[in-house]
């Protein structure tokens, strides 16, 4: 697929270090790297490897120490935070903390509007609700009058990507967002992230610790070790001829089922 070589996201330089009495961490160190118009970019690193600091330095959910943060040409810290989270959003690990309990989906996915700029009435947003759910193949007479509790981990993880079909961010951070998901349910989440590009020319940035998954995925993946970038490319560069030593451990590590994907996605 052709991909637009407009720069969506910037990252120059960016590095956190957390102090936590006489200790300090640095979780990211002078990272640098850029995500273009509809591209899928996968973020790829054991626990411990500063992904997640990165991702909630993108979301404006945590300050770095250094370095800048550039959407759409301008310094996210100029950026009003209602309007970036107009255009970036997230989607996490764990839905259901992402959700709050007492309320059924159709409340939920109801308040997602709050963040446009345009309003809607309940006729409105419901109509654009279960179009949203039906783009992740959920029945909506299945979920809307439910509470998260009564939902899977695999609804809930879809019911996230739903919002992002109402809110149509620019940019998606998507945190490790299968891995309370079975492996089969796994691809069908990783396919709505292709819909997501296709039908809404979303960037995305997949972080996992998985590289047969950011390979199945990703048009380019980043490959992170102990708070820096050691490796970048093409998903086919990366995974056919790794250059880090740390990289290639990765792929020996690629379970099976992976390796079947890797096959499925060459021919
Ligand atoms: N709020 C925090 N305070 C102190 N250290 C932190 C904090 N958040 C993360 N860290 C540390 O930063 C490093 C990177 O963590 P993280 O970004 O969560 O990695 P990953 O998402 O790749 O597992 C780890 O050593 C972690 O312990
Ligand atoms: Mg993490």
């Amino acid at each position: 697929m052709k991909l637009s070589n407009n720069t969506r996201l910037e990252v120059r330089e960016l590095t956190k270090i957390f102090v936590s009495g006489r200790r300090k961490i640095t979780a990211v160190d002078q990272v640098s790297f850029e995500i273009h118009e509809r591209e899928i970019v996968s973020l790829v690193g054991q626990s411990g490897s500063g992904k997640t600091t990165i991702a909630h330095m993108i979301l404006n959910l945590l300050k770095s120490t250094s370095g800048s943060i550039i959407f759409d040409g301008k310094d996210i810290k100029d950026i009003k935070k209602k309007i970036y989270w107009r255009n970036v959003q997230g989607i996490f690990q764990d839905p259901f903390s992402s959700f709050n309990q007492f309320f059924v989906v159709k409340k939920v996915l109801r308040d997602s509007f709050k963040i446009l700029d345009k309003s809607f009435n309940n006729e409105e947003k419901d109509k654009i609700i279960i179009k949203a759910l039906e783009s992740v193949n959920i029945d909506p007479g299945d979920v809307l009058e439910k509470y998260p509790f009564e939902l899977s981990g695999g609804q809930m993880q879809r019911i996230m990507i739903a919002r992002i079909f109402i809110i149509k961010p620019k940019l998606l951070i998507a945190d490790e967002p299968t891995s309370m998901i079975d492996s089969i349910l796994r691809a069908n989440i990783l396919k709505l992230f292709e819909k997501l590009r296709e039908k809404q020319g979303t960037s995305i940035m997949f972080i996992t610790h998985d590289i047969g998954l950011a390979y199945y995925v990703s048009d380019r993946i980043f490959i992170m070790h102990r708070g820096k970038i050691v490796e970048a490319g093409s998903a086919e560069q990366v995974i056919m001829n790794p250059n880090h030593t740390y990289t290639k451990g990765l792929i020996e590590d690629v379970p099976t089922l992976h390796k079947e994907w890797i096959l499925t996605k060459r021919s």
